[in-house]
């Protein structure tokens, strides 16, 4: 059972309830397109069930994560999207960060800063990897400026599957030195119950 907090967002496994959402996010062409993936077509039935197959055979290397929002008010947390890294090499250290908020109501609030910094956080600090990366499709600049304020740096072009990637990256040695950058980015974004600061991801495995 893994949990990492972040100041507005808890990374947490994913479980069998969050299929509805999913697969309607999944299902999403607007969504889609800005993952260079193809939208679901396959009945609600069978998402299900691959959906059980994954929780319970999960991919060696790779941690799927929900992202639930804390700050909305409610008791619980609020799902609002996935966040993942996958291929994890642990000869070279590093591993793929990809991420996808459904809920179109949580863009642009510092959401995706929040989880994708707390996923950095427990892959450098826990995992100890020396380098994690992602590829972004070149014309998505939202995502890149938000992977930017996290501490992802723009390596290169990489052209995949008919689409136009930008390949982004974040060393080790750069994130620990930029600790006071990203403290200053999230602390322009709200916190609405005021008690949570960044960074301050808690973490029992994963
Ligand atoms: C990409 C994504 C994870 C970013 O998360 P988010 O919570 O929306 O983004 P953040 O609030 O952390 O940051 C967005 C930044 O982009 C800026 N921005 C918004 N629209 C922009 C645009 N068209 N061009 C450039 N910058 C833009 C915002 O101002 C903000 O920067 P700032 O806070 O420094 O001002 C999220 O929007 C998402 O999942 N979108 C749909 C799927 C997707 O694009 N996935 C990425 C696949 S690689």
């Amino acid at each position: 059972m893994t949990e990492l907090r972040g100041a507005r967002i808890i990374l947490r496994d994913k479980r069998i309830d969050d299929a509805e959402k999913d697969y309607q996010w999944r299902s999403d062409p607007e969504l889609a397109r800005l993952d260079a993936a193809i939208p679901l077509t396959m009945s609600f039935e069978r998402y299900l069930k691959l959906l059980e197959d994954q929780l319970k055979y999960p991919t060696p290397g790779s941690h799927h994560y929900s992202i639930d929002a804390i700050d909305n008010g409610d008791s619980g947390g609020l799902f609002i999207g996935n966040c993942m890294y996958y291929d994890l090499d642990t000869v070279n250290k590093e591993a793929e960060l990809g991420i996808v908020i459904g809920n179109r109501d949580h863009w642009n609030g510092g959401y995706g800063f929040d989880a994708v910094t707390t996923l950095l956080e427990h892959l450098f600090d826990t995992r100890e990897l020396k380098r994690v990366y992602l590829h972004t499709l070149a014309w998505n600049s939202r995502a890149q400026r938000s992977f930017g304020n996290s501490g992802f740096q723009p390596q290169k072009p990489v052209r995949r599957m008919a689409h136009d990637f930008l390949l982004m990256e974040v060393l080790r040695d750069d994130w620990y030195a930029d600790a006071e950058k990203r403290r200053a980015i999230g602390s322009k974004y709200k916190v609405k119950d005021g008690s949570q600061t960044l960074p301050s991801s808690r973490t029992s495995a994963g």
